[in-house]
């Protein structure tokens, strides 16, 4: 079962209700500022890494030594602006192994494509280094699997990059939901919605000169350069990424998971497909995701990218009760009856801060198992939208036995895991 609510995403709900501000906050700063309390972070993948990195840069005691992206211009650009932000600038670099040979680094934060993600944490864990890595974890639930090994392997603190976790209103809600404050939940869906367009036909052609491909590529196959892969659209493949699931359905996907104190699905079923754009794209538009698990519980999740028909009332995360509903959106919850009354409204912070302030308490802290967003937990959520992946490529239902395994579908069993590109296999030791 999910881990039941920890202390510091309590006390982080004891802070927004305005009690033990001053005890909380003096402590975890004396803690932060001793001297061998500072934490070195390496960020890696300077898109959604570069609002990482502003974000480590700002946090007690904690410096960006260097930041890490095979295109060179993303580097640079990232370092400067740190530099402007702090007075000093962390060293760019284009070779991830050049971060993790490296015995002043104490934590790599990684948000580079979806295909790198375990293959490359794993190495950082290899290396003795802690991770804060964006969600998706994994790229297939084989090498999730092994990330989850490798973090116990070497005992380091790896958490997921679903930050919502440590936002405090959004903790309270799931609180309340698990606490029964809307009756017995056995349904949660969520709804996800964007006007994205279309990414065209892409030609093949030689990669920019500040871009090191092979690089890019990594533990992902080969294939040639196309001119309409790099950057971000990359997620719409499922060469190297997951598709809107497991782009903005998982952060969705984990606060349902969690709320109904679920773990492995026992069924998944998929409908949808790319239905808006006749393009390059392979991963569906209208994906319609449904999970099934023991005790006659469910959650539902719609992804909807090409379309935004801005329905008012509906959350992140919906949870029906028997006794009413709650409805997380942004950093807070509404509570409505069940003749569909507004009861209760709260609002909460939203930022990235929180989240990564724990992932640095729990460094400091030597708890790796505290982490608000620990990545055995993390994996859990990243199965859901890969699962729900595998159901829509092979056009059916699957059948989960333990731990999400697949059962009785040769075909879809194999995609459980992927082919890497030689020398790039991930393992644990
Ligand atoms: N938690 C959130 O709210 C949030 C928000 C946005 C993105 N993300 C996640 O961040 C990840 C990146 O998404 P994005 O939108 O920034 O993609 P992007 O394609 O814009 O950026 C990825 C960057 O990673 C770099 N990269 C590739 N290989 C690398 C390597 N070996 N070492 C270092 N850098 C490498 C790329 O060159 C690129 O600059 C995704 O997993 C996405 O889901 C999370």
């Amino acid at each position: 079962m999910n881990k039941p609510i920890n202390r510091r995403q309590f006390l982080g709900g004891a802070i927004a209700s305005g009690a033990a501000v001053a005890g909380l906050g003096m402590a975890g700063r004396a803690a932060a500022e001793s001297p061998n309390n500072r934490i070195n972070v390496a960020v890696l993948g300077l898109s959604r890494g570069a609002r990482l990195a502003q974000t480590f840069a700002e946090q007690e005691n904690c410096v960006v030594t260097h930041v890490c992206d095979p295109d060179m211009n993303r580097a640079n650009n990232c370092a400067s602006a740190i530099e402007e932000h702090t007075g000093t600038a962390p060293e760019a670099l284009q070779d991830l192994r050049r971060v993790f040979d490296n015995p002043d680094v104490d934590a790599v934060v990684m948000a580079m494509p979806v295909h790198w993600h375990a293959p490359a944490a794993i190495m950082a864990l290899k290396a003795g280094k802690h991770v804060y890595l964006e969600k998706p974890c994994c790229h297939n639930p084989h090498e999730g699997e092994l990330l989850v090994e490798a973090a116990r392997h070497y005992n380091k603190a790896v958490q997921m990059g679903v930050q919502r976790r440590s936002w405090p209103g959004v903790v309270e809600g799931i609180e309340r939901v698990r606490a029964g404050d809307i009756g017995n939940v056995y349904y949660a869906l969520s709804w996800y919605t964007s006007t994205r367009g279309s990414i065209g036909r892409g030609q093949e052609t030689d990669p920019p000169d500040h871009l090191d491909y092979e690089l890019w590529q990594g533990p992902a196959p080969r294939r040639p350069y196309k001119d309409n892969l790099i950057h971000y659209n990359w997620h719409w493949h499922w060469h190297w990424g997951s598709g809107e699931s497991g782009n903005n359905g998982v952060h969705a996907l984990d606060l349902l998971r969690w709320g109904l104190d679920v773990d492995y699905p026992i069924r998944v079923t998929s409908a949808g497909g790319r239905y808006r754009y006749d393009d390059d794209q392979e991963t569906p538009d209208t994906h319609l995701l449904s999970f099934d698990f023991a005790d006659d519980k469910s959650i539902g999740w719609q992804g909807v990218s090409c379309n935004n028909p801005n329905v008012q009332g509906v959350g992140i995360a919906n949870f029906f009760g028997e006794e009413g509903s709650l409805v997380i959106s942004d950093g807070g919850y509404v509570i409505n009856d069940n003749d569909g009354r507004e009861v209760e409204s709260h609002d909460g912070p939203r930022a990235d801060g929180p989240h990564v302030e724990d992932f640095l308490t729990a460094i400091r802290e030597d708890a790796p198992l505290s982490l608000n967003a620990e990545i055995e937990e993390g994996y859990k959520s990243t199965l859901l939208p890969l699962l729900g992946n595998i159901a829509h490529r092979v056009g059916r239902s699957l059948a989960c036995g333990e731990k999400g395994h697949i059962i009785d579908d040769a075909e879809a069993e194999a995609e459980w895991r992927r082919e890497y590109e030689s020398g790039w296999e991930p393992s644990v030791t």
